[in-house]
């Protein structure tokens, strides 16, 4: 296992100390929630009770490779944890994420929790958001008026920087949800909450990878050991 995947492992341990038997669990996107994944489904195995609602076609694949019990938010539209990665996290709990494609998904999960615990490396903190690309979810349609309004309303509040439709080789990367993604370099995102008000205010735009007040917790690992955050 490389060191980066030992991180990913220790933090998705430590997360294990937050689960319940009988909770009913988000599960989030990316390598660090995979990594949660892998030591849940051993507790699975042991006989924890726990049923996870995934947050993409990925994590529920892997989910149902392990054997890890997964439901819908139709079925079961409460959660009592959702445990995610994240892409940066700053003092106050604010992230960004998406860089994975899930932020969608991840979000209406994260919202329909009662905690959310973030996972990562202690490298995804930031003093400010913003050195990773803001992944912006947006409708097809009037892709390119979607694109000039979103550099209008991020210009009204200084911010410039490269807005990129993301790609999977030469094809436009969908979304599980059927959408693309504009993946926005801004370098530093000051205000993130003027800029998610904003960023709602544009249509075609389904959703943005700031997550604001949704996060109560989390867990950096390093090789000095956890750090927790906490709201
Ligand atoms: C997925 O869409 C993202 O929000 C991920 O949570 C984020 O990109 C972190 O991924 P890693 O754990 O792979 O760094």
């Amino acid at each position: 296992m490389t060191d980066a995947a030992k991180l990913k492992t220790m933090a998705g341990e430590a997360a294990l100390g937050h689960v319940e038997d009988g909770m009913r669990l988000g599960i989030g996107t990316g390598s660090t929630a995979e990594a949660f994944v892998r030591v849940l489904a051993d507790r699975v195995h042991a006989g924890l009770d726990v049923v996870g609602v995934t947050t993409s076609d990925r994590t529920e694949a892997l989910c149902r490779e392990l054997g890890v019990p997964t439901a819908t938010l139709e079925t079961v539209p409460q959660l009592d944890l959702t445990i995610d990665g994240a892409d940066e996290v700053d003092d106050r709990l604010r992230l960004i994420k998406g860089g994975g494609g899930a932020l969608l998904r991840e979000k209406i999960v994260a919202a329909a929790s009662d905690r959310m615990l973030v996972i990562a490396d202690a490298s995804k903190k930031v003093d400010t958001l913003g050195a990773f690309p803001l992944p912006i979810e947006i409708n097809g349609f009037g892709m390119m008026a979607t694109y000039l309004a979103i550099q209008k309303a991020a210009a009204n509040l200084g911010l410039e920087g490269d807005m990129i439709l993301r790609r999977r080789g030469a094809d436009p990367f969908i979304t599980d949800s059927g959408h693309l993604i504009l993946d926005a370099s801004f370098s530093r995102i000051p205000d993130p909450e003027a800029l998610s008000q904003a960023l709602h205010q544009v249509p075609g735009v389904v959703e943005h990878g700031l997550f604001i007040g949704l996060a109560s917790e989390a867990i950096l690992a390093s090789e000095n050991g956890i750090e927790t955050l906490t709201a």
